[in-house]
């Protein structure tokens, strides 16, 4: 068996031999057919609906190609049984020996047979990147938490991963916070909560922007002086970077979040004449009123076109703006200069951005125009809805850094409760640790088990339940079969239930199995469609179907053999459930 395909991969290999030998002559059959899990266990294990989107390619019914491909496809021992169903299916049954056997093997690979699909390949992710001297909003958390998921899957699969906290650290806002905070700093708020201070201050050196002239042209002349190097001001703004960043660590500690670079906006601002160049010179951008702007080259249908909007029924120019009048650049240049920055150092097939849905007309134009620069990588915009948090946790200003800390603090009280509940006799200590890892696993898993892009509303409720889709059942599952494992050592000292082959007594056992033969399939699609839910859905239904697994069968109870054989599957579900976790960045702890 070749270790780097997945059950998937090889029953798609063999019918897309099946539809080329069909069908030789077709260009469409060439690129293979794909196969994934039946939608309902009465149709069998695997599907495959190739055959309706070749009808029209092939001038066939979809039924009879499905027919002809099967007629076509080889022996294939792992098969017991494939028909064509339906309008044009064709539904796969796996034969019972090779799928333990196959569960076996997966079950002996530290990897659970997950092929390196991104071996020698590189992206990079940039995530998180909230602004400095601003708070943490709740689209940097879900960026954060998002992004760290994506960051483990494509990590685990081989891929060299690049994880960039792109700090908002340059612009405008730093003229007026360096003016406000000479005139009214409070020197003891700054020390203890930085971002809070520097935020009032922020606020009230904008407000007098509005109302005296002299303060707005004096905030701007700091900027200017910043902007050319003044050591006075480079320090100032350097201590509100570092004052920043030592806040935001200490999130990312707790969630057990690590970057390779934090490169902020201002690492590139030396590029962004020579970008303003060249833009320029590929007749990309010209000046208009002042301002340096990106417009349309007209080689889009303009509904395709970010550089076009529609407004009251008629199609009006949406130029990007590169420079504004008064020579400062925009967020767009930035980006643009980061693309090629990173294009030059490190290569990467693929960039992701993971943002809020706010930046989706940003990302587009900023993709647009860094295509027609010449950048290779694919660019990737990964954005997803603002979450509705609790009443009270983010109630006055919005996704305070203080108050997300003050989310976490709850999550871990809450679960205190909880171990307590379930561990009376648990030390202490250990159930600290323990509500640590359920607290803060709880509130990322509501978080990624949803569709990035749907509006979700998080409950405590919902995100501690100890049934339902939640961390906590994972959790609780995962520390389930552990005792499991621990009376059966108890019972049986010196026993590998290894050394028994797996069998099928009881139709749950089969399913469980398949279920495992999943896992890598799981974890290559979330990566592939950076949706980490992909992978959580996943998991809930493997301890779902465990969970039924466990109520029908007996364990220890039954007869030697039959006993190894359930006790060796028990340990194969946990290493998934434990290992999946493990990359959404939940951690899974021996006893609940
Ligand atoms: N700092 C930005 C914000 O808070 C997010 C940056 C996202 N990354 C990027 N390369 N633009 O809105």
């Amino acid at each position: 068996m070749n270790k780097n395909l997945t059950m998937e991969d090889r029953l798609s290999a063999w019918l897309s031999a099946g539809f080329r030998a069909a069908f030789p002559e077709s260009p469409e059959t060439a690129a293979g057919v794909a196969v994934a899990p039946t939608p309902q266990e009465a149709f069998g294990d695997y599907q495959c609906n190739a055959a309706m989107g070749l009808a029209r390619a092939l001038r066939k019914r979809p039924a009879d190609i499905a027919r002809a491909a099967l007629a076509a496809a080889a022996p294939n021992p792992e098969v017991a049984r494939a028909e064509p169903a339906g309008p044009g299916f064709i539904n796969i049954t796996l034969d019972d020996e090779h799928l333990a056997r196959a569960a076996m093997e997966l079950g002996d690979d530290p990897r659970l047979g997950t092929p390196r699909v991104g071996e020698g390949r590189t992206i990079i992710l940039d995530y998180s990147s909230p602004n400095v001297a601003k708070p943490m909003h709740i689209g940097h958390i879900r960026s954060t938490v998002i992004g760290n998921a994506l960051d483990r899957l494509h990590r685990f699969l081989g891929y060299r991963v690049i994880a960039d906290n792109h700090l908002g650290d340059w612009g405008t806002q730093f003229g007026i916070l360096i003016l406000g905070f000479r005139h009214f700093a409070d020197a003891a708020a700054y020390e203890t909560s930085p971002i809070e201070e520097l935020e009032r201050i922020y606020v009230r050196s904008y407000e007098r922007t509005k109302s005296d002239p002299d303060w707005l042209a004096a905030a701007r002349a700091e900027l200017v002086k910043l902007q050319r190097g003044d050591e006075e001001n480079r320090a100032l703004w350097r201590s509100f970077v570092e004052h920043s960043l030592r806040e935001f660590d200490r999130i990312y500690a707790r969630l057990g979040v690590r970057f390779d670079l934090t490169r902020g906006e201002s690492w590139y601002n030396d590029r962004l004449p020579e970008l303003a160049r060249r833009l320029m010179e590929r007749g990309l951008a010209r000046e208009s009123d002042g301002a340096l702007c990106v417009f349309s080259d007209d080689a889009l249908p303009r509904a395709e076109d970010p550089l076009w909007k529609q407004e009251d029924g008629e199609w009006k120019p949406a130029p990007c703006i590169v420079r504004k009048s008064d020579g400062g650049f925009n967020y767009a240049a930035t980006d643009l200069a980061t693309i090629e920055s990173r294009e030059e150092e490190f290569a990467p097939e693929a960039i992701i951005y993971v943002t809020d849905e706010r930046q989706q007309l940003h990302f587009r134009q900023v993709f647009h125009i860094a295509r027609r620069l010449g950048a290779r990588a694919r660019l990737i915009h990964v954005w997803f809805g603002l979450m509705r948090l609790p009443e009270g946790a983010f109630s006055t200003r919005q996704g305070n850094v203080i108050k997300l800390e003050r989310l976490l603090d709850e999550a871990e009280a809450r679960a205190l409760a909880i171990v307590r509940e379930t561990s009376p006799e648990m030390p202490p200590e250990q159930q600290r640790e323990v509500a640590r890892a359920v607290g803060i696993g709880a509130v990322k898993y509501a978080d990624l088990s949803q569709n990035p892009q749907s509006l979700v509303t998080f409950t405590w409720d919902k995100a501690l339940a100890l049934e339902g889709n939640s961390a906590p059942y994972l959790q609780y599952a995962c520390a389930r079969i552990a005792s499991v494992r621990d009376k059966y050592a108890a019972l049986f000292p010196g026993r590998r239930p290894e050394d028994w082959p797996l069998r099928f007594a009881e139709p749950v056992e089969r399913r469980l199995a398949l279920q495992l033969l999943r896992f890598p399939d799981a974890v290559r699609r979330a990566a592939q469609q950076c949706r980490p839910n992909v992978l959580a859905d996943y998991l809930y239904e493997t301890a779902q179907i465990y969970s039924r697994f466990y109520q029908t069968a007996p364990f220890l109870k039954a007869e030697e053999g039959l006993r190894e054989s359930r006790i060796r599957l028990c340990g194969i579900v946990r290493r998934a459930l434990r290992q999946g976790l493990d990359l959404l960045g939940i951690e899974t702890p021996d006893r609940i």
